[in-house]
C-alpha cells in the first residue's frame, strides 16, 4: 500500500486536506448538484438522502480504500472550494487516475483549478512516484479538456457515444501524463520541494 506522506499539500494559492467530517453539508450539496454530476460523472442524477451520503462520506473517511485517496481544496483564507480524488492507484504498476472539481461555481475561472492540479501532480510524481498519471473528460467539458491539456497531458482515445446526456450521446477522451513527460516540461519537484 502507498502511503500518504503528506496529509496538507500547499499550492500557490490552494491548500489541499483530507476530508473533513466538519465539511459534510458542503460536501453533500456538491454530491446533489445536477450540473457538477454532469460534468465529472458518467452516471446519470439521482438525488440522494443525506442518510446514505453520510454512510459512504464516513466510508471514505474512516475507512478508505487502499487504492485511491481523496482531498479537499481550500483557498488562501481557507474556504473549502472543491475536491480531488487520486484513484485507481496501482503500486506496482506506478498508475492511477486523476479527477478534480471545484464545486463553487465562483471560484471557477479563476486559476484555482490549475493550481490544485500542480499540487496534485507534483504529488503524484513527487512523492506517491508515479509513473503514469490519467483523466478522463467528457466532450462537453471544456475547461477539463483545456486544464488537462495546459499541463502536458497527452490525449491517447477517444472512447466515441460513451455518455448519454440531453437527448444525445457525447465522447468521452482519454488523456495520460508520464513522468518522463513532466520532467521534459521542467516541472518534477526536487527532493526538498
Ligand atoms: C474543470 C475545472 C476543474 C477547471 O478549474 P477552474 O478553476 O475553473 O479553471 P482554471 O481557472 O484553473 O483554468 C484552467 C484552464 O481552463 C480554461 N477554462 C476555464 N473555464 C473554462 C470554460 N468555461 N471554458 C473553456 N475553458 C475554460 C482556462 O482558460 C484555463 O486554460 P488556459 O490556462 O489555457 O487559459 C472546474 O471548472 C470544475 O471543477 N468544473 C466542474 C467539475 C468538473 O468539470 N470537473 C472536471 C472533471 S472531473
Amino acid at each position: 500500500m502507498i502511503s500518504t506522506i503528506k496529509t496538507e499539500l500547499q499550492g500557490e494559492r490552494v491548500l489541499l486536506t483530507p476530508l473533513q467530517i466538519e465539511n459534510i453539508y458542503t460536501h453533500f450539496a456538491w454530491n446533489n448538484d445536477p450540473e457538477l454530476n454532469m460534468l465529472d460523472s458518467e452516471l446519470p442524477f439521482v438525488e440522494e438522502s443525506f442518510g446514505d451520503f453520510k454512510r459512504r462520506f464516513e466510508g471514505l473517511l474512516f475507512h478508505p480504500s487502499m487504492n485511491s485517496q481523496d482531498f479537499e481544496i481550500h483557498d488562501e483564507e481557507g474556504k473549502l472550494i472543491g475536491v480531488v480524488e487520486i484513484s485507481d492507484i496501482s503500486d506496482h504498476n506506478r498508475h492511477c487516475s486523476v479527477s478534480l472539481t471545484i464545486g463553487d461555481r465562483a471560484y471557477w475561472g479563476k486559476g484555482y483549478g490549475r493550481d490544485a492540479m500542480q499540487v496534485i501532480l507534483d504529488y503524484c510524481f513527487g512523492v506517491l512516484k508515479m509513473h503514469r498519471l490519467t483523466a478522463e473528460a467528457f466532450e462537453y467539458n471544456d475547461a477539463w479538456k483545456r486544464l488537462v491539456e495546459g499541463m502536458g497531458f497527452h490525449e491517447e482515445g477517444t472512447i466515441r457515444d460513451f455518455v448519454f446526456r440531453e437527448g444525445r450521446y457525447w465522447d468521452k477522451h482519454l488523456y495520460a501524463l508520464l513522468d518522463t513527460d513532466y520532467s521534459s516540461m521542467g516541472r518534477m519537484p526536487g527532493p526538498t520541494d
